[in-house]
């Protein structure tokens, strides 16, 4: 990021990237889990779960490298060990299901996760309103998304 683009970013640049760096580990924590469960799940009607599970795995592990460019625009570094990576998330590594086929357990690890996500960008989207339009961008459509997804298991926990 060049130096004027670096200017107009009205926050504090040390503080928005340490941000995002726990947003960066929060969304490869959730990928590894939900790409796991993805792949392990099994009991009735296994494969639909093992694709909302695959299809929000790929959301997060681009999540991770959309927060990860705008760290380096802004002139940071992306955490760069796994044990890094799970020490500095917002929370703890949500973890996966004991029983493969408790999708009740998937269900709620994964909506648990994804309302944690909802408030961190909301958080960082009110942060950056009208200081850095760039990161509130993708801290909408990153949110956006984590809605989606919120959304897409709690229908699944109603119908079943
Ligand atoms: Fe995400
Ligand atoms: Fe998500």
């Amino acid at each position: 990021m060049g130096k004027k683009s670096r200017e107009i970013v009205e926050v504090d640049l040390k503080e928005l990237i340490a941000d995002l760096n726990r947003a960066y580990c929060d969304e490869w924590l959730a990928f590894y889990a939900w790409n796991y469960m993805a792949i392990a799940v099994e009991g009735m009607g296994y494969e639909d779960m093992s694709e909302f599970l695959g299809k929000i795995a790929k959301d997060e592990l681009e999540h991770a490298t959309e927060l990860a460019e705008r760290i380096i625009e802004l002139g940071g570094l992306p955490i760069n060990t796994l044990g890094a990576v799970e020490k500095g998330g917002n929370e703890p590594y949500p973890g996966v299901m004991k029983n493969l086929s408790d999708y009740k357990e998937i269900i709620k690890i994964v909506t648990t996760a994804e309302a944690g996500a909802i408030d961190v960008y909301n958080k960082i989207a009110k942060k950056t309103f009208g200081k850095d339009h760039d990161t509130y961008q993708l801290a909408c459509h990153i949110m956006g998304e984590e809605i989606g997804h919120e959304e897409t298991f709690e229908n699944l926990l109603e119908k079943k």
